[in-house]
Protein backbone atom coordinates (compact mmCIF):
# COMPACT_ATOMS: atom_id res chain seq x y z
CA UNK A 1 0.00 0.00 0.00
CA UNK A 2 1.17 3.65 -0.73
CA UNK A 3 0.90 6.54 1.39
CA UNK A 4 -2.77 7.44 2.39
CA UNK A 5 -4.26 10.58 1.53
CA UNK A 6 -4.17 11.69 4.94
CA UNK A 7 -0.66 10.61 5.44
CA UNK A 8 -0.90 8.29 7.86
CA UNK A 9 1.60 5.90 6.08
CA UNK A 10 1.27 2.74 4.31
CA UNK A 11 1.00 -0.71 6.07
CA UNK A 12 4.22 -1.99 3.64
CA UNK A 13 1.92 -5.00 2.58
CA UNK A 14 1.39 -6.37 5.56
CA UNK A 15 -2.08 -7.34 6.15
CA UNK A 16 -3.01 -10.20 9.39
CA UNK A 17 -4.97 -13.27 8.37
CA UNK A 18 -8.65 -13.37 8.50
CA UNK A 19 -9.26 -13.33 12.16
CA UNK A 20 -11.58 -12.75 15.28
CA UNK A 21 -10.77 -11.55 18.61
CA UNK A 22 -12.41 -12.38 22.02
CA UNK A 23 -12.15 -10.09 24.32
CA UNK A 24 -12.92 -10.86 27.88
CA UNK A 25 -14.14 -7.82 29.74
CA UNK A 26 -15.64 -5.98 26.54
CA UNK A 27 -17.56 -3.76 28.57
CA UNK A 28 -14.47 -2.17 30.71
CA UNK A 29 -12.31 0.58 29.99
CA UNK A 30 -9.32 -0.87 28.30
CA UNK A 31 -11.48 -1.92 25.38
CA UNK A 32 -13.29 1.39 24.52
CA UNK A 33 -9.71 3.32 25.53
CA UNK A 34 -7.34 1.44 23.69
CA UNK A 35 -8.38 -1.65 22.20
CA UNK A 36 -11.21 -0.10 19.71
CA UNK A 37 -9.29 2.81 18.61
CA UNK A 38 -6.50 0.33 17.61
CA UNK A 39 -8.20 -1.49 15.70
CA UNK A 40 -9.99 1.14 14.05
CA UNK A 41 -6.31 2.69 13.08
CA UNK A 42 -5.35 -1.04 11.91
CA UNK A 43 -8.30 -1.18 9.71
CA UNK A 44 -7.72 2.25 8.25
CA UNK A 45 -3.93 1.58 7.37
CA UNK A 46 -5.38 -1.95 5.83
CA UNK A 47 -3.46 -4.08 8.20
CA UNK A 48 -6.52 -6.03 9.26
CA UNK A 49 -7.83 -6.55 5.94
CA UNK A 50 -11.79 -7.49 5.32
CA UNK A 51 -12.18 -10.25 7.03
CA UNK A 52 -12.06 -9.30 11.36
CA UNK A 53 -14.68 -9.51 13.59
CA UNK A 54 -14.75 -9.15 17.23
CA UNK A 55 -16.40 -10.92 19.91
CA UNK A 56 -16.99 -9.61 23.11
CA UNK A 57 -18.06 -11.25 26.46
CA UNK A 58 -18.66 -9.76 30.11
CA UNK A 59 -20.88 -9.89 32.90
CA UNK A 60 -22.87 -6.64 31.80
CA UNK A 61 -25.85 -6.80 30.53
CA UNK A 62 -26.08 -5.87 26.41
CA UNK A 63 -27.21 -6.69 23.25
CA UNK A 64 -25.11 -6.83 19.86
CA UNK A 65 -26.66 -3.78 18.82
CA UNK A 66 -25.77 -1.95 22.00
CA UNK A 67 -22.12 -3.50 22.20
CA UNK A 68 -22.13 -2.29 18.63
CA UNK A 69 -23.11 1.44 19.44
CA UNK A 70 -20.39 1.11 22.27
CA UNK A 71 -17.58 0.46 19.97
CA UNK A 72 -18.37 2.88 17.19
CA UNK A 73 -18.84 5.78 19.90
CA UNK A 74 -15.17 4.75 21.25
CA UNK A 75 -12.91 6.04 17.82
CA UNK A 76 -13.17 9.48 17.63
CA UNK A 77 -12.06 9.43 13.93
CA UNK A 78 -13.29 6.19 12.43
CA UNK A 79 -12.31 5.17 9.61
CA UNK A 80 -15.40 5.32 6.70
CA UNK A 81 -16.22 1.08 6.80
CA UNK A 82 -15.77 1.52 10.79
CA UNK A 83 -19.56 1.50 10.88
CA UNK A 84 -20.31 -1.72 8.59
CA UNK A 85 -17.11 -3.68 10.79
CA UNK A 86 -18.63 -3.11 13.96
CA UNK A 87 -21.74 -4.86 12.33
CA UNK A 88 -20.03 -8.16 12.55
CA UNK A 89 -19.09 -7.52 16.34
CA UNK A 90 -21.17 -9.92 18.49
CA UNK A 91 -22.03 -9.63 22.66
CA UNK A 92 -22.47 -12.23 25.00
CA UNK A 93 -23.03 -11.65 28.63
CA UNK A 94 -22.14 -14.16 30.92
CA UNK A 95 -20.45 -14.97 33.99
CA UNK A 96 -16.33 -16.56 33.35
CA UNK A 97 -17.10 -19.06 35.89
CA UNK A 98 -20.19 -20.37 33.69
CA UNK A 99 -19.81 -23.21 30.97
CA UNK A 100 -22.75 -21.74 29.05
CA UNK A 101 -20.73 -18.74 28.49
CA UNK A 102 -17.99 -20.74 26.63
CA UNK A 103 -20.87 -23.09 24.89
CA UNK A 104 -22.31 -19.77 23.71
CA UNK A 105 -19.12 -18.38 22.93
CA UNK A 106 -18.70 -21.38 20.14
CA UNK A 107 -22.11 -21.23 18.71
CA UNK A 108 -20.71 -17.56 17.85
CA UNK A 109 -17.56 -17.97 16.81
CA UNK A 110 -18.68 -20.83 14.34
CA UNK A 111 -21.49 -18.59 12.95
CA UNK A 112 -19.11 -15.38 12.43
CA UNK A 113 -16.29 -17.92 10.48
CA UNK A 114 -19.42 -19.49 8.72
CA UNK A 115 -20.35 -15.86 7.56
CA UNK A 116 -17.39 -14.13 7.03
CA UNK A 117 -15.58 -16.64 5.13
CA UNK A 118 -12.49 -14.79 3.24
CA UNK A 119 -11.45 -15.67 -0.63
CA UNK A 120 -9.36 -17.83 0.49
CA UNK A 121 -11.40 -19.73 2.87
CA UNK A 122 -11.70 -18.50 6.97
CA UNK A 123 -9.43 -20.29 8.74
CA UNK A 124 -10.99 -19.82 12.35
CA UNK A 125 -8.07 -17.61 13.68
CA UNK A 126 -8.85 -16.87 17.43
CA UNK A 127 -7.57 -14.06 19.54
CA UNK A 128 -8.33 -14.42 23.30
CA UNK A 129 -7.94 -11.31 24.99
CA UNK A 130 -7.76 -11.26 28.84
CA UNK A 131 -9.00 -7.52 29.35
CA UNK A 132 -10.79 -8.43 32.27
CA UNK A 133 -9.72 -8.56 36.19
CA UNK A 134 -6.51 -10.33 36.46
CA UNK A 135 -7.98 -12.34 39.20
CA UNK A 136 -10.66 -13.76 36.38
CA UNK A 137 -7.68 -15.12 34.21
CA UNK A 138 -6.98 -18.87 35.93
CA UNK A 139 -11.09 -19.30 35.75
CA UNK A 140 -11.25 -17.92 31.90
CA UNK A 141 -8.42 -20.48 30.84
CA UNK A 142 -10.23 -23.13 32.47
CA UNK A 143 -13.81 -22.21 30.57
CA UNK A 144 -11.84 -21.75 27.40
CA UNK A 145 -9.59 -25.25 27.50
CA UNK A 146 -12.45 -26.71 29.01
CA UNK A 147 -15.09 -25.79 25.90
CA UNK A 148 -11.82 -26.75 23.80
CA UNK A 149 -11.34 -23.35 22.37
CA UNK A 150 -7.74 -23.07 23.38
CA UNK A 151 -6.60 -25.35 20.43
CA UNK A 152 -6.31 -24.23 17.59
CA UNK A 153 -9.81 -25.33 15.26
CA UNK A 154 -9.02 -25.79 11.75
CA UNK A 155 -5.67 -27.00 10.17
CA UNK A 156 -3.27 -24.02 9.74
CA UNK A 157 -5.23 -21.50 12.28
CA UNK A 158 -4.35 -20.40 15.38
CA UNK A 159 -5.64 -19.86 19.02
CA UNK A 160 -4.12 -17.35 20.74
CA UNK A 161 -4.41 -15.55 23.91
CA UNK A 162 -3.22 -12.02 25.34
CA UNK A 163 -2.82 -11.76 28.96
CA UNK A 164 -2.86 -7.65 30.29
CA UNK A 165 -0.43 -6.89 33.30
CA UNK A 166 -0.25 -7.52 36.36
CA UNK A 167 0.86 -11.00 36.11
CA UNK A 168 -0.18 -12.31 39.46
CA UNK A 169 0.53 -9.95 42.91
CA UNK A 170 3.85 -11.68 43.91
CA UNK A 171 5.95 -14.75 43.55
CA UNK A 172 3.58 -17.50 44.27
CA UNK A 173 0.57 -16.12 42.37
CA UNK A 174 2.82 -15.38 39.56
CA UNK A 175 3.85 -19.18 39.26
CA UNK A 176 0.17 -20.27 39.77
CA UNK A 177 -0.90 -18.05 36.95
CA UNK A 178 1.73 -19.32 34.79
CA UNK A 179 0.42 -22.92 35.78
CA UNK A 180 -3.01 -22.10 35.15
CA UNK A 181 -2.31 -20.55 31.93
CA UNK A 182 0.15 -23.36 30.64
CA UNK A 183 -2.75 -25.64 31.77
CA UNK A 184 -4.76 -24.22 28.60
CA UNK A 185 -2.17 -22.90 26.75
CA UNK A 186 1.40 -23.36 25.42
CA UNK A 187 3.94 -20.50 25.60
CA UNK A 188 4.28 -20.09 21.95
CA UNK A 189 0.16 -19.38 21.91
CA UNK A 190 0.43 -16.91 24.78
CA UNK A 191 1.93 -13.11 24.52
CA UNK A 192 1.65 -11.28 27.55
CA UNK A 193 1.37 -7.50 26.83
CA UNK A 194 3.85 -4.61 28.18
CA UNK A 195 2.39 -1.90 26.17
CA UNK A 196 6.01 -0.21 26.31
CA UNK A 197 7.24 -2.54 23.98
CA UNK A 198 4.85 -0.99 21.86
CA UNK A 199 6.49 2.18 21.56
CA UNK A 200 8.93 2.99 18.72
CA UNK A 201 11.64 4.85 20.61
CA UNK A 202 11.44 1.38 22.92
CA UNK A 203 12.49 -0.42 19.76
CA UNK A 204 14.48 2.56 19.14
CA UNK A 205 16.77 1.39 21.12
CA UNK A 206 18.13 -2.13 19.77
CA UNK A 207 17.96 0.29 16.32
CA UNK A 208 20.00 2.51 18.38
CA UNK A 209 22.22 -0.02 20.22
CA UNK A 210 22.78 -3.10 17.12
CA UNK A 211 22.46 -1.45 13.94
CA UNK A 212 25.18 1.32 14.42
CA UNK A 213 29.01 0.75 15.03
CA UNK A 214 29.90 3.60 17.01
CA UNK A 215 27.59 3.27 20.14
CA UNK A 216 28.28 -0.28 21.42
CA UNK A 217 31.66 -0.30 21.85
CA UNK A 218 31.14 2.22 24.29
CA UNK A 219 28.16 1.09 25.94
CA UNK A 220 30.10 -0.92 28.87
CA UNK A 221 31.66 -0.07 32.16
CA UNK A 222 34.79 1.20 30.60
CA UNK A 223 32.71 4.33 29.47
CA UNK A 224 29.76 4.80 31.25
CA UNK A 225 29.69 5.90 34.18
CA UNK A 226 26.20 5.59 35.85
CA UNK A 227 22.67 4.75 33.81
CA UNK A 228 19.76 6.73 34.50
CA UNK A 229 16.38 5.53 33.69
CA UNK A 230 13.04 8.22 34.14
CA UNK A 231 9.34 7.44 34.09
CA UNK A 232 7.73 10.95 34.60
CA UNK A 233 3.85 11.20 34.75
CA UNK A 234 1.74 14.36 35.20
CA UNK A 235 -1.27 12.57 35.91
CA UNK A 236 -2.48 10.93 39.36
CA UNK A 237 -4.74 8.17 40.02
CA UNK A 238 -7.76 9.67 38.53
CA UNK A 239 -10.25 6.50 39.04
CA UNK A 240 -8.02 4.07 39.45
CA UNK A 241 -7.07 4.85 42.99
CA UNK A 242 -8.50 1.54 44.06
CA UNK A 243 -6.63 -0.21 41.31
CA UNK A 244 -3.47 1.74 42.47
CA UNK A 245 -3.94 1.06 45.97
CA UNK A 246 -3.23 -2.67 45.80
CA UNK A 247 -0.37 -2.10 42.84
CA UNK A 248 1.64 1.08 43.80
CA UNK A 249 4.21 2.63 41.41
CA UNK A 250 6.44 -1.04 41.81
CA UNK A 251 3.78 -2.94 40.37
CA UNK A 252 2.19 -0.81 37.88
CA UNK A 253 5.18 0.89 36.23
CA UNK A 254 8.56 -0.70 37.90
CA UNK A 255 8.11 -4.41 37.73
CA UNK A 256 6.61 -4.43 34.14
CA UNK A 257 7.56 -1.25 32.14
CA UNK A 258 10.71 -0.47 33.83
CA UNK A 259 12.37 -3.19 33.72
CA UNK A 260 11.40 -3.83 29.98
CA UNK A 261 13.36 -0.29 29.02
CA UNK A 262 16.26 -1.34 31.49
CA UNK A 263 16.52 -5.06 30.21
CA UNK A 264 16.44 -3.94 26.28
CA UNK A 265 19.38 -0.79 27.52
CA UNK A 266 21.68 -3.67 29.15
CA UNK A 267 21.47 -6.45 27.13
CA UNK A 268 23.80 -8.04 24.63
CA UNK A 269 23.71 -7.99 21.20
CA UNK A 270 21.05 -10.95 20.06
CA UNK A 271 22.85 -13.30 17.53
CA UNK A 272 19.79 -13.14 15.48
CA UNK A 273 16.36 -10.79 15.91
CA UNK A 274 13.88 -13.43 15.93
CA UNK A 275 11.41 -13.47 19.06
CA UNK A 276 13.98 -16.25 21.27
CA UNK A 277 16.99 -14.50 20.09
CA UNK A 278 15.82 -11.00 21.65
CA UNK A 279 14.44 -12.10 24.81
CA UNK A 280 17.23 -14.91 25.66
CA UNK A 281 19.42 -12.15 25.93
CA UNK A 282 16.82 -9.66 28.12
CA UNK A 283 16.42 -12.40 30.31
CA UNK A 284 19.94 -12.81 30.78
CA UNK A 285 20.67 -8.95 31.70
CA UNK A 286 17.68 -9.74 34.14
CA UNK A 287 19.23 -12.35 35.27
CA UNK A 288 22.38 -10.02 36.16
CA UNK A 289 20.83 -7.58 38.09
CA UNK A 290 21.67 -8.02 41.69
CA UNK A 291 19.06 -9.03 44.09
CA UNK A 292 18.58 -6.46 47.14
CA UNK A 293 18.99 -7.26 50.40
CA UNK A 294 17.21 -5.95 53.54
CA UNK A 295 19.82 -2.86 53.95
CA UNK A 296 19.79 -2.39 50.39
CA UNK A 297 16.53 -1.68 49.70
CA UNK A 298 17.07 0.86 53.31
CA UNK A 299 19.53 2.38 51.27
CA UNK A 300 18.67 2.43 48.12
CA UNK A 301 15.60 2.81 47.53
CA UNK A 302 12.73 5.85 48.01
CA UNK A 303 9.22 5.38 48.31
CA UNK A 304 7.37 8.75 47.60
CA UNK A 305 3.49 9.66 47.44
CA UNK A 306 2.31 13.13 46.69
CA UNK A 307 0.60 15.49 48.50
CA UNK A 308 -1.70 18.45 47.41
CA UNK A 309 0.26 20.29 44.85
CA UNK A 310 0.30 22.63 41.30
CA UNK A 311 0.88 20.68 38.16
CA UNK A 312 1.01 22.15 35.18
CA UNK A 313 -0.85 25.36 37.19
CA UNK A 314 -3.25 22.98 37.93
CA UNK A 315 -4.56 22.07 41.16
CA UNK A 316 -3.79 18.21 42.13
CA UNK A 317 -5.33 16.87 45.40
CA UNK A 318 -3.03 14.79 47.56
CA UNK A 319 -2.78 11.08 46.57
CA UNK A 320 -4.30 10.64 50.07
CA UNK A 321 -7.74 12.67 49.16
CA UNK A 322 -7.84 10.71 45.63
CA UNK A 323 -11.10 8.64 44.87
CA UNK A 324 -10.61 4.93 46.28
CA UNK A 325 -7.45 5.83 48.32
CA UNK A 326 -7.13 5.39 51.50
CA UNK A 327 -6.86 8.53 53.94
CA UNK A 328 -3.99 6.83 55.46
CA UNK A 329 -2.42 5.17 52.39
CA UNK A 330 1.51 4.48 52.44
CA UNK A 331 1.33 3.33 48.77
CA UNK A 332 3.93 5.12 46.63
CA UNK A 333 3.46 6.85 43.67
CA UNK A 334 6.97 7.38 43.56
CA UNK A 335 10.34 5.49 43.41
CA UNK A 336 13.53 6.19 43.40
CA UNK A 337 16.19 3.09 43.31
CA UNK A 338 19.82 2.23 42.30
CA UNK A 339 20.41 -0.94 41.09
CA UNK A 340 23.96 -3.04 40.23
CA UNK A 341 24.22 -5.24 37.81
CA UNK A 342 26.24 -8.23 37.98
CA UNK A 343 27.98 -9.07 34.71
CA UNK A 344 31.24 -8.31 32.77
CA UNK A 345 29.43 -5.02 31.03
CA UNK A 346 28.34 -3.51 33.52
CA UNK A 347 29.96 -4.36 36.94
CA UNK A 348 30.25 -0.89 38.78
CA UNK A 349 27.91 0.77 37.31
CA UNK A 350 25.43 1.94 39.12
CA UNK A 351 21.51 1.77 37.47
CA UNK A 352 19.25 4.59 38.78
CA UNK A 353 15.40 4.73 38.30
CA UNK A 354 12.78 6.47 39.05
CA UNK A 355 9.15 6.65 38.26
CA UNK A 356 6.39 9.20 39.53
CA UNK A 357 3.04 10.15 39.28
CA UNK A 358 1.71 14.06 39.54
CA UNK A 359 5.96 14.93 38.09
CA UNK A 360 5.94 18.23 36.75
CA UNK A 361 6.26 16.87 33.01
CA UNK A 362 5.18 13.70 31.34
CA UNK A 363 8.71 12.21 30.09
CA UNK A 364 10.34 8.44 29.49
CA UNK A 365 13.81 8.68 28.81
CA UNK A 366 17.21 6.61 29.20
CA UNK A 367 20.18 8.35 29.99
CA UNK A 368 23.56 7.23 29.05
CA UNK A 369 26.16 9.16 31.46
CA UNK A 370 29.64 8.57 29.78
CA UNK A 371 32.40 8.80 32.11
CA UNK A 372 34.27 12.66 32.61
CA UNK A 373 36.85 13.15 30.09
CA UNK A 374 40.14 11.83 31.98
CA UNK A 375 42.09 15.52 31.53
CA UNK A 376 40.55 18.68 30.57
CA UNK A 377 43.52 20.96 29.32
CA UNK A 378 41.17 24.24 29.82
CA UNK A 379 40.77 27.00 32.45
CA UNK A 380 39.70 25.72 35.96
CA UNK A 381 36.68 27.47 35.08
CA UNK A 382 35.58 25.90 31.81
CA UNK A 383 36.17 22.67 32.84
CA UNK A 384 34.14 22.80 36.30
CA UNK A 385 31.03 23.55 33.70
CA UNK A 386 31.54 20.97 31.33
CA UNK A 387 28.94 18.21 31.66
CA UNK A 388 30.33 14.89 30.89
CA UNK A 389 29.31 13.04 27.57
CA UNK A 390 25.71 11.62 27.86
CA UNK A 391 23.30 10.09 25.21
CA UNK A 392 19.25 10.35 25.85
CA UNK A 393 17.28 8.40 24.56
CA UNK A 394 13.50 9.58 24.62
CA UNK A 395 10.78 7.36 25.19
CA UNK A 396 8.14 9.64 24.91
CA UNK A 397 6.85 12.74 24.06
CA UNK A 398 9.31 14.19 21.40
CA UNK A 399 11.09 10.99 20.80
CA UNK A 400 14.11 11.04 19.57
CA UNK A 401 17.80 11.07 20.59
CA UNK A 402 20.45 13.83 22.18
CA UNK A 403 23.65 13.72 22.40
CA UNK A 404 25.48 16.03 24.67
CA UNK A 405 29.05 17.25 24.17
CA UNK A 406 31.42 20.20 24.63
CA UNK A 407 32.00 22.76 21.92
CA UNK A 408 33.87 26.02 22.01
CA UNK A 409 32.03 28.76 22.27
CA UNK A 410 32.71 31.49 19.30
CA UNK A 411 35.01 34.52 20.23
CA UNK A 412 38.84 34.92 21.24
CA UNK A 413 38.68 33.45 24.62
CA UNK A 414 38.74 29.15 24.80
CA UNK A 415 35.69 29.04 26.22
CA UNK A 416 34.16 25.08 26.01
CA UNK A 417 30.28 24.92 26.68
CA UNK A 418 27.78 21.84 26.86
CA UNK A 419 25.73 21.93 23.57
CA UNK A 420 23.64 19.03 22.28
CA UNK A 421 23.50 17.11 19.07
CA UNK A 422 19.36 16.66 18.86
CA UNK A 423 17.69 14.30 16.72
CA UNK A 424 13.70 14.20 16.25
CA UNK A 425 11.92 11.57 15.15
CA UNK A 426 9.01 13.58 13.17
CA UNK A 427 11.49 15.78 11.58
CA UNK A 428 13.09 13.41 10.13
CA UNK A 429 10.81 10.51 9.25
CA UNK A 430 7.33 11.03 8.05
CA UNK A 431 6.11 7.74 8.06
CA UNK A 432 3.56 7.67 10.93
CA UNK A 433 4.00 5.08 13.18
CA UNK A 434 1.95 2.39 15.34
CA UNK A 435 0.90 3.29 18.96
CA UNK A 436 1.45 0.93 21.53
CA UNK A 437 -1.73 -0.93 21.11
CA UNK A 438 -2.03 -0.67 17.30
CA UNK A 439 1.54 -2.48 17.10
CA UNK A 440 1.08 -5.38 19.75
CA UNK A 441 -2.57 -6.37 18.16
CA UNK A 442 -1.09 -6.76 14.82
CA UNK A 443 2.31 -8.63 16.30
CA UNK A 444 0.24 -10.62 18.34
CA UNK A 445 -2.45 -11.30 14.82
CA UNK A 446 0.85 -12.11 12.97
CA UNK A 447 2.44 -14.53 15.63
CA UNK A 448 4.70 -12.35 15.93
CA UNK A 449 6.19 -12.76 19.95
CA UNK A 450 9.12 -10.85 19.82
CA UNK A 451 7.48 -7.85 21.71
CA UNK A 452 5.74 -9.64 24.37
CA UNK A 453 7.08 -10.99 27.39
CA UNK A 454 7.88 -14.35 28.09
CA UNK A 455 7.34 -16.56 31.13
CA UNK A 456 11.08 -16.32 32.42
CA UNK A 457 11.25 -12.51 31.83
CA UNK A 458 8.00 -11.95 34.34
CA UNK A 459 9.46 -14.27 36.96
CA UNK A 460 12.80 -12.48 36.80
CA UNK A 461 11.32 -9.04 36.82
CA UNK A 462 9.27 -10.08 40.13
CA UNK A 463 12.52 -11.44 41.54
CA UNK A 464 13.91 -7.77 41.30
CA UNK A 465 11.54 -6.01 42.92
CA UNK A 466 10.56 -8.85 46.10
CA UNK A 467 13.12 -7.32 48.16
CA UNK A 468 11.21 -4.25 47.94
CA UNK A 469 7.97 -5.69 48.02
CA UNK A 470 9.11 -7.39 51.61
CA UNK A 471 10.29 -4.21 53.00
CA UNK A 472 7.21 -2.27 51.71
CA UNK A 473 4.93 -4.53 53.51
CA UNK A 474 6.73 -3.21 56.64
CA UNK A 475 3.97 -0.33 57.88
CA UNK A 476 7.27 1.29 58.90
CA UNK A 477 8.90 2.06 55.50
CA UNK A 478 9.23 5.28 55.72
CA UNK A 479 7.37 6.91 52.92
CA UNK A 480 8.34 10.23 52.13
CA UNK A 481 5.82 13.22 50.80
CA UNK A 482 6.35 15.17 47.78
CA UNK A 483 4.26 18.03 46.77
CA UNK A 484 2.76 17.33 43.46
CA UNK A 485 4.20 19.42 40.73
CA UNK A 486 7.85 18.45 42.23
CA UNK A 487 10.31 16.58 40.87
CA UNK A 488 9.89 14.08 44.00
CA UNK A 489 10.84 13.69 47.27
CA UNK A 490 14.48 15.27 48.58
CA UNK A 491 14.98 11.69 49.88
CA UNK A 492 15.48 10.83 46.08
CA UNK A 493 18.13 13.60 45.07
CA UNK A 494 19.60 12.60 48.28
CA UNK A 495 20.30 9.02 46.80
CA UNK A 496 22.47 10.86 43.91
CA UNK A 497 23.50 13.39 45.74
CA UNK A 498 25.55 11.03 47.98
CA UNK A 499 26.98 9.39 44.65
CA UNK A 500 28.35 12.90 43.47
CA UNK A 501 25.90 12.75 41.12
CA UNK A 502 22.62 14.58 39.98
CA UNK A 503 19.27 13.20 38.33
CA UNK A 504 18.88 14.61 34.51
CA UNK A 505 16.01 17.73 34.85
CA UNK A 506 14.06 16.75 31.29
C1 LIG B 1 0.04 1.88 32.61
C2 LIG B 1 -0.12 2.19 34.08
O1 LIG B 1 0.53 0.56 32.44
O2 LIG B 1 0.96 2.78 32.04
C3 LIG B 1 -0.57 3.62 34.26
O3 LIG B 1 -1.07 1.30 34.64
C4 LIG B 1 0.34 4.56 33.54
O4 LIG B 1 -0.63 3.95 35.64
C5 LIG B 1 0.54 4.12 32.10
O5 LIG B 1 -0.24 5.86 33.58
C6 LIG B 1 1.61 4.95 31.43
O6 LIG B 1 1.62 4.65 30.07
P1 LIG B 1 2.10 5.72 29.01
O7 LIG B 1 2.05 5.01 27.71
O8 LIG B 1 1.15 6.86 29.10
O9 LIG B 1 3.48 6.10 29.43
Amino acid sequence: MTQTADGRGSNGGVVAPASTLVIFGASGDLTSRKLMPALAELIHRGFLGSFFSVVGVARTEMSNEDFQARMVAAVDNPPDDWGSVTERFRYITGEYDHPDTFNRLCTVLEQIEGQYRGPAGNTGNRLYYFAAPPSTFATLVAGLRDAGLNHAHAEGAFARVIIEKPYGRDVASAVALDEAVHSGFSESQVYRIDHYLGKETVQNLLALRFSNAIFEPLWNRNYVDHVEITVAETLGVGHRGGFYEEAGALRDIVQNHVMQVLALTLMEPPSSMDPNGIRDEKMKALKAVVTMSERDVESNVVRGQYSEGLVEGDKAVAYRAEEGVSTISTIETYLAVKLTVDNWRWAGVPIYLRTGKRLPKRVTEVVMHFRAAPHLAFAAKTAKRLEPNSLIVRIQPDEGISLRFGAKVPGQAFQVRTTSMDFEYDKQFTEEDLDGYERLLLDALLGDQTLFIRTDEVHEARRIVTPMLHAFSDPDFPVAMYTAGTWGPGEAERLMDRDGRKWRQP
